[in-house]
């Protein structure tokens, strides 16, 4: 296969847009496009700072890069969540994303959550309710939780991470498949700042998991291949490859999906349920960030019960 752009020899090929691009040539493109992304949503500008959440996986690492390669003021954030019995997840993460940061100059906060809450994500799996039902949806409000303390903290502009469209086609696919109209709502490449809460973005939104893998490879990235082990066996897991037979079916699908909702929404379906789903929200007394609770937030509640045991 030959590259569209300059007829050399096609390192790879991306069926959804009928194209196949050389090294230099994909790397190129795949910059630019997220930068015609990140322009046409309004993501941010060059005079913006920006808080790049950094797991130490490709899709993180390489939307790191992107941004410092196309000249924004992007710093990292690394929440070391304490994943390390068995291969060492989190240490060999964290380990990663300082290498990287390191290699490039780049300016990285690490937030322990041992060290700030004494207490870290298997502690949260075996004693919280929530952690035992689903470890990945307390991980979920701790990451969430710390991300915006970090963005409000050092007066970061905009909070971005590294969601690919496969991320967002599983969620959708799992909110679709119950219906729940206040995540459909909600779920979005941009959601707008709101009571000191900051702009949170995607601007890998539009490319498919295996451009990313392919993009961190070629750039020399050293990423975690290893999943996170909470993550074996979960339901996001299973709809990303539900989701890729349907593209191996019919090219294209898988986008299609994603961007066809974005464009219902933004025609107005699920508009009328904004007035009822709204929550009215409140500033936790503990920690000060939005909640829908009359009370603490859900982190301060989930931290003040691990903390008692
Ligand atoms: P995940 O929730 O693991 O699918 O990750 C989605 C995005 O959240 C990643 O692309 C990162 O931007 C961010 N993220 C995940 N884990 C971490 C972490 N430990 N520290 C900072 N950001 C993270
Ligand atoms: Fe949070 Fe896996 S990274 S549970
Ligand atoms: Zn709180």
């Amino acid at each position: 296969m030959k590259c569209k752009k300059c007829g050399g020899k096609a390192v790879i090929n991306m069926r959804q847009h009928n194209m196949g691009l050389c090294k230099d040539d994909f790397i190129q493109w795949l910059q630019e496009q997220t930068q015609r992304h990140i322009e046409k949503q309004k993501m941010f500008t060059l005079a913006e700072k920006v808080l790049v959440a950094v797991s130490g996986g490709k899709d993180s690492l390489a939307l790191w890069d992107i941004l410092v390669t196309l000249g924004y003021q992007a710093d990292g954030l690394y929440i070391a969540l304490g994943i390390d019995e068995g291969i060492g997840y989190s240490a060999e993460s964290q380990r990663l994303t300082e290498a990287f940061a390191n290699a490039r100059d780049l300016k990285l906060h690490i937030v322990n959550l041992a060290g700030e809450y004494g207490t870290d994500v298997p502690t949260l799996a075996k004693q919280t309710k929530r952690g035992r039902d689903k470890p990945c949806s307390a991980c979920g409000l701790v990451k969430r939780h710390e991300m915006n303390r970090i963005a409000r903290d050092f007066g970061y502009d905009v909070l971005a991470t590294g969601h690919n469209l496969d991320d967002e086609a599983a969620t959708l696919f799992s909110n679709t498949l119950q219906w729940n109209g206040d995540y459909l709502l909600r779920q979005a490449p941009v959601l707008e700042e709101r009571n000191g809460l900051a702009r949170k973005v995607k601007p890998l939104f539009r490319f498919y998991e295996r451009e990313m893998a392919a993009y961190a490879l070629l750039r020399g990235i050293e990423y975690i291949y290893d999943e996170c082990p909470f993550a074996e066996g979960s339901t996001s897991t299973y709809y990303k490859e539900l989701l890729n037979q349907l593209e191996n079916q019919s090219p294209g699908a898988k986008q299609h999906f994603y961007t066809k909702f974005l464009a219902a929404k933004k025609k107005g379906l699920f508009a009328e349920s904004t007035v009822e789903i709204i929550p009215e929200l409140h500033l936790c007394p503990k920690c000060g960030q939005l909640t829908s609770a009359r009370a603490e937030c859900s982190f301060c509640k989930m931290m003040e019960r691990v903390q008692k045991k």
